[in-house]
């Protein structure tokens, strides 16, 4: 392999490893009403950016793909377990293109394979093979991202029905729902290659920037995403009255007849879906709230950028985190 190219047939092979582990993760084991719904989620794929972020951040500072491949796992096994419980929250019918786990089951189904799934997470995490202290500074940082993922959530809970929230609360929400967990992926693999404080460090901050990044794409997508490509219900932000970064930039931007009627559509939940969906696009149309996210998006990206110059990775390593960080704020689905 040419220094510090992660090649396609690498990148081939990890895939084909992952999904290998994932469809074997729950097969056949009982009680089957709690497994079968946690092999359903795991083997569906997704794009599996989390274990990518640890396979490339422990290969970037030499640490081997194969005991990566523990957190990698790991990481993404807790993030499935949030996407169960997220939907149950967010009232989504549709993931990755299939039915949620609790629409095709139900609500307590899709409660307690999620549980199960985050302890199975943890379970994984435990098996990486290496030195005692980094297995722990895994552990904390692993909890330390769980626990967090959780206040994100409850804060985008509560931001349904507070009436104000501001542009800062809205990132740090996000940035605790989404950002920390591709920052604790990106940390982990630094901390099994051994990296050093500082790389650590900065590594995970380059993490947080591409996580709000990849939150705000995600939020544009609700709305602007293609629904053959999307996997997700377009506008179930809308529907369940997420205070989004959209949503947010449209209040602020509105005239007062459009801010009555966006406050109007997302005081109840009753409205019909097209009918709440066209009103609330029309207006984010006109207010050109997608062209503004993508502004902010694109902000975080230089951010990332330049966290990546602050690392001890040589020129050709650091282009990959480049390429990574643009790839990742430019998907569409
Ligand atoms: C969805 O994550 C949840 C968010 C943080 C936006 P992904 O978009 O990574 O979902 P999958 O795993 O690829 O389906
Ligand atoms: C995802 O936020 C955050 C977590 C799952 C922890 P969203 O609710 O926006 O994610 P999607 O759009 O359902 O994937
Ligand atoms: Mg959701
Ligand atoms: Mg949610
Ligand atoms: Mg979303």
């Amino acid at each position: 392999m040419e220094k510090g190219k992660i090649s396609e047939t690498q990148v081939k092979e990890t895939e084909k490893k992952l999904d290998q582990f994932f469809n074997n993760l729950a097969q056949s084991v009982e009680p089957l009403n709690l497994y079968i719904p946690v092999n359903y989620i795991m083997s569906q794929g997704g794009k599996r950016i989390r274990p990518q972020l640890v396979l490339l951040a422990a290969e970037l500072f030499g640490a081997k793909a194969e005991d990566a491949f523990y957190p990698a796992t790991a990481f993404e096994m807790l993030h499935n377990f949030t996407l169960i419980h997220d939907d149950i929250m967010d009232n989504a019918p549709i993931r990755r293109g299939k039915e949620t786990v609790y629409k095709k089951w139900n609500g307590n189904i899709a409660i307690l394979s999620g549980d199960v799934l985050a302890s199975m997470a943890m379970r994984q995490l435990l098996k990486t093979p290496c030195a005692p202290e980094r297995l722990i500074e895994m552990s904390k940082l692993f909890l330390q991202t769980s626990i967090e993922v959780c206040e994100g959530q409850q804060y985008d809970l509560d931001f349904e029905t507070q009436e104000a929230v501001d542009i800062v609360e809205y990132l740090n929400m996000i940035r605790l729902k989404t950002a920390v967990m591709l920052a604790g992926c990106l940390k982990s693999g630094a901390i099994l290659a051994n990296a050093s404080q500082k790389d650590q460090d900065i590594l995970y901050q380059f993490g947080i920037n591409i996580g709000l990044a990849f939150q705000l794409t995600d939020d544009m997508l609700d709305v602007y995403a293609d629904s053959e490509t999307f996997g997700k219900e377009i506008g179930g932000d809308i529907q369940a009255n997420k205070k989004t970064y959209l949503y947010l930039l449209a209040l602020l931007r509105a005239n007062e007849t459009q801010k009555t009627q966006l406050q109007h559509y997302f005081s109840s939940n009753h409205y019909e879906k097209s009918e709440k969906f066209n009103a609330v696009k029309t207006i984010f149309d006109l207010l050109r709230c997608k062209e503004e996210t993508e502004k902010k998006i694109d902000e975080y990206l230089v951010l990332a950028y330049q966290n990546i110059e602050e690392t001890s990775l040589n020129v050709e390593k650091k282009e990959i985190l480049k390429q990574l960080a643009l790839n990742l704020s430019k998907r569409t689905k």
